[in-house]
């Protein structure tokens, strides 16, 4: 079978390979196997294979924190699925064309679920979902700032937000993605920028915004931090620049803004595997209905990987890369 491998860490599409390997046979009693129908290229993927994401296991090494897979055979204690079933993963080293896991870490989807959909469901919905329950107590008619609210996780969130009636104001780099962030949903959308702040208090008539989201950064944290009304909470959650934070500290001295993060393991482990496999099934019933997806740029080939990854790490795509090893979707 096929499987992607990376021998050393550094730019994504020079170290990363399509490899033949053995394949990974029948299951243990508390295992399923299961055909990889699709997984994306998430931006924490990229950062493994550079060898800068938190996880950074010997090589080689296979990426791929999520997948859409069918399952193939289940081992005999494995109770909740059967061959056939849909399921997302819980574990990484997806990048490959089949995958053997203990039966607790895959977790079934509905039967006709969009594929496409399906292989994103794992990390960006409940990233956004649980962004939004987490941390401040919102009500209807709350205001919710994000950065790089063109992505699929600020995507997922302004129309989670809107169907809490929770009102987002939506940063974004690129000012022709106004109008179709707002078909959205999203109800401001803003450029990023110096006076920020100034822009946002106009727009939103000096609304107190409680709960900022942030993904980018260095300066940009510290600009989101100055949209935060006193006492807020702005929460970060990825680095889209790879630089730390930088907020000014009158934010925290005079103003007692909170300067938080989220990392969705770290919030699922809070949750029982009832609990969590419930969120999923909410989630993948949103996918079901049309009401919740991500945009797809491109689906590629796994013997393409290195174009994938290519692709996948330039700006202003139309949505996400993905790859189907087995050429089924
Ligand atoms: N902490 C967690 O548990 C968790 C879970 C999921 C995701 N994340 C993080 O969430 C972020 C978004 O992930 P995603 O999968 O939704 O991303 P995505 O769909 O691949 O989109 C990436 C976004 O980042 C923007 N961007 C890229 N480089 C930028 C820069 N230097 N400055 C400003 N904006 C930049 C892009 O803007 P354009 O649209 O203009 O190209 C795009 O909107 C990532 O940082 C990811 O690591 C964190």
């Amino acid at each position: 079978m096929k499987q992607v491998l990376i021998d050393r860490y550094g730019t994504p599409w020079d170290v990363a390979r399509t490899a033949d390997v053995p394949d990974v046979g029948d299951p243990g009693a508390d295992e399923v196997v299961f055909d990889v129908l699709a997984f994306p290229i998430n931006p924490a993927d990229l950062w493994f294979c550079r060898g800068s994401y938190r996880l950074k296991p010997p090589l080689p090494a296979t990426p791929g924190a999520e997948c859409v897979g069918r399952v193939t055979a289940v081992g005999a204690a494995v109770k909740h699925l059967k061959k056939g079933d849909l399921v997302i993963n819980l574990q990484r080293e997806n990048w490959a064309q089949r995958r053997k896991v203990k039966g607790d870490d895959a977790i079934p989807l509905p039967p006709g679920i969009d594929l496409e959909q399906a292989a994103m469901v794992r990390i960006n919905p409940p990233t956004a979902a649980l962004m939004l329950s987490d941390f401040v107590d919102l009500k209807s008619g709350d205001w919710v700032i994000q950065n790089v609210a063109n992505s699929a996780v600020g995507r997922l969130l302004m129309v989670l937000a809107g169907q809490r009636g929770l009102r987002t104001v939506n940063v974004v780099r690129r000012a022709e993605l106004a109008d179709e962030l707002k078909a959205l949903g999203g109800d401001i959308v803003v450029v990023d920028g110096d006076d920020l702040a100034q822009r946002v208090a106009k727009q939103t008539v000096d609304a107190r915004i409680m709960l900022g989201v942030e993904a980018i950064g260095g300066a940009a944290t510290g600009r989101l931090a100055d949209c935060i009304a006193t006492d807020g909470t702005l929460v970060h959650y990825g680095s889209m620049s790879g630089e730390d934070p930088e907020v000014g500290r009158s934010n925290f001295i005079y103003r007692g803004v909170r300067l938080t993060g989220f990392m969705l393991g770290r919030f699922l482990a809070k949750r029982s595997p009832d609990k969590i496999r419930e969120i999923y099934a909410g989630l993948a019933a949103q996918v079901m209905a049309g009401t919740l997806s991500a945009p797809v740029d491109t689906v590629y080939p796994i013997e393409k990987i290195k174009d994938a990854l290519a692709h996948a790490d330039k700006g202003g795509r139309n949505g996400k890369i993905l790859v189907s090893p087995n050429g089924l979707i």
